[in-house]
Order: structure tokens, then sequence, then C-alpha cells
């Protein structure tokens, strides 16, 4: 899962995800990982208001931290889920072998296929955006899991 900062929304992707995952029992079987592209935020934990957020949708995630995306996850993981259009563009950037583009994609079209919908950046938004945030990341996360159930 890949935003900007890692502080707000990939980690709840990670959490909502990781939670599906248990629910299914293939949590111990699937790596479920964020980071951020631009690494500002580097070893913070998410922001308040998302672990307010994700507390009232009971998602813990108070003991991830912020790390940045390094090109090796390429090679690491299956899927790389981007939150914006920006994001996307950031780690294809980063693309150096070619089939590694099809593991690349923006999150949103897991629920809404087709749309490039980015997720709402909710930093320097109201509260209201963090439950926009979760209900869009929700949607896609169940679509996820259930394909991996
Ligand atoms: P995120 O949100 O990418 O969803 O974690 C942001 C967090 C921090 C900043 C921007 C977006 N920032 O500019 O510090």
């Amino acid at each position: 899962m890949v935003c900007l900062g890692n502080i707000c929304r990939s980690p709840l992707a990670e959490g909502i995800l990781q939670k599906k995952l248990k629910e299914y029992g293939l949590d111990q079987q699937v790596t479920v990982d964020s980071c951020g592209t631009n690494g500002l935020h580097d070893g913070e934990h998410p922001d308040p208001r998302t672990l307010e957020n994700a507390r009232q949708n009971k998602v813990y995630i108070d003991k991830l931290v912020s790390r940045q995306f390094i090109p090796i996850d390429l090679w690491d993981f299956d899927r790389v889920y981007c939150m914006d259009s920006s994001n996307y563009a950031n780690v294809m950037a980063a693309v150096t072998k070619e089939e590694h583009k099809e593991k690349v994609s923006m999150i949103l079209n897991e629920s809404r296929p087709g749309s490039n919908m980015d997720v709402p950046d909710p930093y320097y938004g109201g509260e209201d955006g963090f439950q926009t945030v979760f209900d869009l990341l929700d949607e896609a996360c169940t679509v996820i899991a259930d394909g991996l159930k």
C-alpha cells in the first residue's frame, strides 16, 4: 500500500486489509505492508486523526511505523496498490523490470474498475475526510481480500 507520507491513507489500507485477511484466516499467508513516496514522516506512527478514525472503525494500527518506498519493494511484493495518481507515477518511475509494471495499480480500481480514482489526501482537510477515506479503502480492500480468498 503506497501513499505520500505513509501516515494517513496507506497505513489505514494496510490495517483494513490485514483485518479482513485475519477474518478469512489468510493473515499468515499474505504479507501486507505500507510505505510513502516522500519519506518525510519516516519513523513516525500514523497521524493521530487517522488513528482515531481507525479505532472508531475497529481497526488498530497504532504500532505501524512510517517508512519510505524503495524500488526493492517492486521485487519483494506481488502487488503494489497506490492511493493516488501521483504515488502511481512515482512508483512507476522506479520500475526497472518491464513485468513489474503489471504489479502496480491504483487501489480504487479494485472496487471501481477503470475509474482511476484517487483516494483523497485527508492530511490538510477536516475530520470528515478521514471517514470518506476509510469507506473507500474498506470497499477496495473487501474486493482484494475476496480475490485472495
Ligand atoms: P498520506 O497523507 O500520504 O495519506 O500519509 C499525507 C501525509 C503527510 C503529508 C502529506 C500527505 N505531508 O505533506 O507531510
